[in-house]
């Protein structure tokens, strides 16, 4: 039986964090093996809102694949590619934006929802209300079967699927449509129990120092209704109980120990900064080794991006001929 396709990306933000690791990056390291995968980083949808600042964006997209590596994506299995090495991309977006009526990328929630959020960037540019309209063309370009999404993309995901039968309707069955392939992710709160978000400042790398971890948990919000060890605690709501669920095997013993006040918030923090730190001791160093190397990963992302390019260029053929071009 021949493999699903699948397509994902991420935006080059330099170094990933725990969320990005149990939101999405787990999911890309599990289905290596059973589907045949493109991973790609998307820089050109990181300049639909950062065009003004683009000085850290070669490195930001270094980071994330190192990180990428760190855990486990293996370009023997998988294609890791840079959107902006595949021009493809470009002019199937460019065909797309034809066909897009405006009301679809106005009504966009994300993109209603952002432009009301977001206020240190002017977002008022045709590229970032285009946003779907790329994304799209990712995923379409590789006639992906599967994408790998969270809940925040399922909007821009419907987006693609309605494009493709309106591209279909005129032009023929080219294009395939996606679906999405939601697995079990776990949300992972910040230190201030906010989302973990680099820009709130509140996360945890994914490969950071045993000091780092240690400083970081010891920031985490502790329950001000537990003067002594032996008060009864509140798991639910508690952050340093949400990592437990995330790091700790017997995370439910856990959780009646603290009811009954038989563990006190100080070794609960100890003992997760333990589990935190061996999760991310391996990643560290692998990071360490890949970092000193770099020409190695561009290297990867260079002949990714030559695969990529033979499926992309074949694609693009046939919508060329299909549209009449
Ligand atoms: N929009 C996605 C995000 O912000 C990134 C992305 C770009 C993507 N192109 C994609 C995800 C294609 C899946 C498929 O996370």
């Amino acid at each position: 039986m021949t493999k699903k396709r699948v397509l994902s990306g991420m935006r080059p933000t330099g170094r990933l964090h725990l969320g990005h690791y149990f939101g999405a990056l787990k999911n890309y390291v599990a289905i290596q093996d059973t589907h045949e995968c493109f991973f790609m980083v998307a820089d050109w949808h990181a300049l639909t809102s950062d065009y003004a600042d683009t000085s850290n964006i070669r490195e930001n997209v270094i980071d994330m694949v190192i990180d990428w590596l760190s855990v486990g994506i293996d370009p023997k299995k998988a294609v890791i590619f840079r959107q902006s090495e595949v021009p493809q991309h470009s002019e199937l977006f460019l065909i797309l934006s034809m066909i897009t009526p405006l009301g679809w990328l106005q009504r966009c929630p994300t993109y209603k929802e952002q432009l009301k959020e977001i206020q240190n960037k002017d977002l008022n540019n045709y590229g970032f209300l285009g946003y779907p309209v790329l994304m799209a063309s990712d995923i379409l370009l590789y006639k992906a079967n599967e994408v790998p999404v969270g809940e925040d993309q399922l909007a821009h995901l419907e987006f693609s699927r309605e494009i493709t039968r309106r591209f279909n309707n005129f032009y023929g069955d080219v294009l395939v449509e996606p679906q999405a392939l939601l697995t079990k992710t776990a949300r992972v709160p910040g230190l201030d129990k906010r989302k973990m978000s680099k820009s709130y400042g509140n996360s945890i790398l994914l490969a950071e120092t045993d000091e780092d971890i240690a400083k970081k948990v010891k920031t985490m919000y502790t329950d001000p209704l537990r003067i002594k060890a032996t008060d009864p605690g509140h798991p639910d709501g508690c952050v340093v109980f949400a990592f437990h669920e995330i790091f700790n095997k017997d995370a439910q013993t856990r959780k009646q120990e603290c009811i009954n006040g038989c563990v006190g918030c100080v070794k609960c923090k100890k003992e997760l900064t333990e589990m935190i730190c061996e999760f991310s001791r391996p990643i560290l160093k692998k990071r360490q080794e890949l970092a000193n190397d770099k020409k190695y990963v561009e290297d990867i992302l260079k002949e990714g991006s030559v695969k990529a390019e033979q499926v992309a260029s074949q694609t693009m053929k046939e919508i060329r001929e299909a549209v009449k071009l």
